[in-house]
């Protein structure tokens, strides 16, 4: 039974990813072929170039996972791919990949969530977490809190409106002349920069929204550049000036996913809290959350930061599960654009 070996393949964004995992958890191999550099100059991963460079280093990628983890294909139990969600031509370059390998070498096939994937890298972190769970995840793509009762069941409770941290956190970064990706480059300047410094609004949508929205903050930062700079969208900033301007960002939007965190923490009766995607790797957010005393009572579980961002070894754990369940996939698996909000249960609670 835990002895199982999952590959995990991961094409859904900018990050070609392949993993194999033993037992659910124990990661044997994480190699993540990043395109970040690719995709800086226009500030945000343009899907075309995605698709192509996933095509180039899927296969390349796979073989190296398999090296680290010193097994042969013959000896994987299943073959997880996420499909969804994810940007179409990305998510059938890894999904054709794994049909071929699984169809070739006679190996399960197992179709993931991505979002899944990331509320699953806290199992993964902590396999005897206390449930119910809370997971908020956060990267350039989603922002949503999810109530979790066990391993692979998760009900979205609420979720962006507008815009993902991530994303407005990349906007951001390249409203203050930062570079992309924007939430690395904002954690570093505003380590020395005053959080106070300017005063940004924190946008709650009303005292029991757990809904997110990030629009707002992107927007007041806009016009305060265009105040500093006489018009101009960013004008040169000062060091000094820069690092409040980032520290002030930040802080507000890692406040509205604390409140938001603190309101649903509240709310439904969970005995643990997890942070996945991008975001998750915030110092900030992290710092917060374990000094609130909203959450005193919660067993906190923050992923390594390599689960947290994309990566094949989570769609491997999810794809572990799905074996244990027999919920094997075929060769007719699609790609699907969005995520499934609420995904079921396997016993009634
Ligand atoms: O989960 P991820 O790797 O890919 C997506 O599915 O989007 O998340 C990428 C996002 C980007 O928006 C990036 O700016 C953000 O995560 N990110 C961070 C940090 N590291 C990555 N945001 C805040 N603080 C960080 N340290
Ligand atoms: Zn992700």
């Amino acid at each position: 039974m835990g002895e199982r070996l999952v590959l995990g393949i991961e094409s859904s964004c900018d990050e070609t990813a392949a993993a194999v995992v033993r037992g659910g958890v124990s990661v044997l191999s994480n190699v993540v072929a990043s395109q970040t550099e690719l995709h800086a100059r226009y500030r945000g991963v343009v899907p075309e170039i995605a698709s192509r460079s996933h095509m180039q280093r899927i296969l390349p990628t796979v073989q190296e996972a398999l090296a680290v983890a010193g097994v042969g294909i013959a000896d994987l139990d299943g073959i997880a791919v996420t499909n969804r969600p994810g940007m179409i031509g990305c998510l059938l370059v890894g999904i054709t990949a794994a049909k071929t390998l699984s169809w070739r070498f006679g190996i399960p096939l197992l179709g993931v969530d991505h979002v899944q994937a990331h509320i699953h890298a806290a199992f993964m972190t902590r396999p005897d977490l206390p449930l119910p769970l809370l997971a908020l995840i956060a990267s350039g793509g989603h922002t949503a809190l999810y109530l979790v009762p066990e391993p692979g069941a998760a009900e979205r409770v609420g979720a962006t409106r507008d815009d993902a941290a991530g994303e407005a956190l990349d906007k951001g970064a390249a409203l203050l002349g930062l570079p992309y990706p924007g939430g690395p480059a904002i954690q570093a300047a505003a380590r020395t920069g005053n959080p106070a410094a300017v005063a940004l609004p924190r946008s709650l949508l009303g005292p029991d929204s757990l809904d997110f929205s990030f629009s707002g903050v992107k927007t007041a930062l806009l016009y305060h550049l265009r105040g500093a700079g006489g018009g101009s969208p960013t004008p040169t900033l000062a060091p000094a000036a820069l690092a409040d301007l980032a520290a002030s960002y930040q802080a507000a939007i890692v406040d509205v996913l604390v409140t938001k965190l603190a309101r649903a923490a509240r709310r439904f009766p969970v005995r643990s809290l997890a942070i996945g995607g991008g975001v998750a790797r915030n110092e900030l957010l992290r710092a917060r959350l374990g000094a609130d005393k909203a959450f005193a009572d919660l067993a906190l579980v923050f992923p390594p930061l390599d689960l947290c961002a994309d990566n094949g070894a989570m769609v491997a754990g999810v794809g572990d599960l799905l074996l244990g369940r027999g919920e094997i996939a075929d060769l007719s698996l699609a790609a699907a654009a969005t995520a499934a909000a609420t995904s079921r249960a396997p016993r009634p609670r």
